[in-house]
């Protein structure tokens, strides 16, 4: 294993920022300090820029079967675009896809997909779809030991992955017991479903419908029905894509409660809006995702929340379809629901971009610092899914996942050059100050400017443990 030296960068952790060298050696971080005096393999100059933890994105569907389709990005490409965006680590899913699949075969199919592919370090969270039998709760209670420590339930999605209420609350049980977190996709899917079946039968199934059939108070009450399970059950619960003010409003008065409720959103609600694809046709597609992105008045609160800390994670929900069905090795893309909004897949692209946009929108415009950005790309996501300290931080023996972050670097965000395997990006065009200029995975450089070094497979599964959450208060519910 070879060793690297950065030299002269402003090393930023989530709470502090000096000036130093770090000298990885041996895939981990073995010393940081002035002028270092060591023999190196190879010295990175990192004098004007940052020297980050490597970004951690706990939200993605790479390779994954859904929506009668087979998601764009592959293992592969996805984690290379994830590299190329300064993302070091991703914690994907693992689904009990069908009738009989227990939630460890879930875990072990999903190890076997991305093992030969991914070429950066990985998880998964445990998608449970069923928890009907005493054998599988059982399961489920050893996958913590087992380093799955993130159960995801969704709560959308009836007649696929749409739970009900008790396999909800079988789930807070047992991370209660075993010190896991959940998930929760919060939208109420028997509303969407009515709502969807009556624009259907009015033929109002236009593209941009869908964000109609998803309204604002689907998110807002499944929110709140999901954090009140979690305190009568006494465990940590996390709210994936939090879209919506009302559903902000929720975790704001649980945290003031001082329940362990945390939130993330994604840089799709902070970027994008319906006005952009209201009158867009078939180009809507490209926007069409679970929750919809909403108004653009919708996108101030949000920003808000990040400011108050209410939202505590930036994940992308990275879940790509083509808008052309043009590869002969992918099934049906989002052509098919042109014209429909029932048949389009839902999900947008988002890992490549995600550390250049909130670079741009939270530090370039003012709005956070630096410490903060690492906050909520690299340490917070390390904290709340039992990566850290090994990951999600720049300190003495954590993993050297590290990124030299270039701030005076531009960037034009465009499909034509990212490295994601999607025909579109939802933010064409669009110019940002700062991008990585040198990517480091567990001690080897893996991008260097616009080139990849890293070696196809490389990537590691890691076992996670613990979640750092508040202490939640025991189940308000007798057992
Ligand atoms: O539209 C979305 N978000 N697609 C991915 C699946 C999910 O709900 O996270
Ligand atoms: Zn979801
Ligand atoms: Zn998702």
């Amino acid at each position: 294993m070879t060793s690297v030296l950065i030299t002269g960068g402003t090393v930023t952790t989530a709470s502090e920022q000096y000036v130093a060298d770090v000298f990885l050696d041996d895939g981990v971080i073995v010393q940081i300090g002035a002028n270092l005096q060591v023999a190196a393999d190879t010295v990175v100059q990192a004098e004007g820029q940052y020297v980050i933890p490597g970004g951690i994105d706990v939200h993605t569907h790479l390779g994954e079967t859904v929506f009668r389709t087979i998601t764009a990005d592959s293992w592969e490409s996805g984690t290379v675009a994830a590299a190329f965006g300064g993302t070091t680590t991703v914690v994907d899913f693992a689904r009990q896809e069908r009738e009989g699949m227990s939630p460890i075969e879930a875990i072990e199919h999903r190890r076997r997909q991305a093992e030969s592919q991914a070429v950066i370090d990985y998880g998964f969270h445990l998608m449970a779809t069923n928890l009907d039998s005493q054998e599988y709760l059982e399961e489920l209670a050893a996958l913590p030991g087992e380093g799955v420590t993130s159960f995801k339930l969704l709560m959308a999605y009836p007649g696929t992955m749409m739970v009900d209420d008790l396999t909800i609350f079988r789930a807070m049980q047992v991370a209660a017991d075993t010190n896991a977190i959940v998930t929760l996709h919060a939208e109420n899917g028997h509303v969407i479903q009515q709502i969807t079946d009556q624009f259907a039968a009015a033929g109002r199934v236009q593209e941009h419908m869908h964000m109609h059939a998803h309204p604002h108070l689907v998110e807002g009450e499944a929110t709140h029905r999901g954090i009140a399970m979690a305190e009568m059950a006494g465990s940590a619960v996390y709210i994936v894509h939090l879209s919506s003010r009302t559903a902000l409003t929720e975790v704001e008065a649980a945290k003031a409660r001082g329940q362990a409720v945390y939130a993330e959103t994604c840089p799709q609600y902070l970027f994008a809006a319906y006005e952009d694809y209201e009158n867009a046709g078939f180009e809507a597609a490209k926007y069409i995702c679970s929750p919809p992105i909403r108004e653009r008045a919708n996108q101030d609160e949000l920003w808000r929340g990040i400011e108050t800390g209410a939202l505590s994670v930036i994940a992308t929900d990275h879940c790509t379809f083509r808008m052309q069905d043009d590869l002969a090795e992918l099934p049906p893309q989002k052509p098919m629901g042109k014209g429909d909004f029932r048949y389009i897949p839902n999900g947008v692209p988002g890992v490549e971009n995600r550390m250049h946009l909130m670079y741009q929108g939270g530090v370039v415009e003012g709005r956070y610092d630096m410490m903060r950005f690492v906050d909520l790309n690299c340490t917070m996501p390390a904290k709340l899914f039992g990566l850290y300290p090994r990951k999600g931080i720049i300190a003495i023996g954590a993993d050297a996942d590290v990124v030299v972050w270039d701030p005076n670097a531009d960037y034009t965000i465009e499909a034509a050059t990212h490295h994601m395997r999607v025909d579109y990006n939802l933010y064409e065009g669009m110019q940002v100050s700062g991008r990585p200029s040198t990517v480091i995975s567990r001690g080897e450089i893996i991008v260097s400017g616009e080139e990849f070094l890293g070696q196809i497979g490389r990537g590691q599964y890691i076992r996670r443990s613990t979640p750092y959450v508040l202490d939640h208060p025991q189940s308000v519910t007798a057992r």
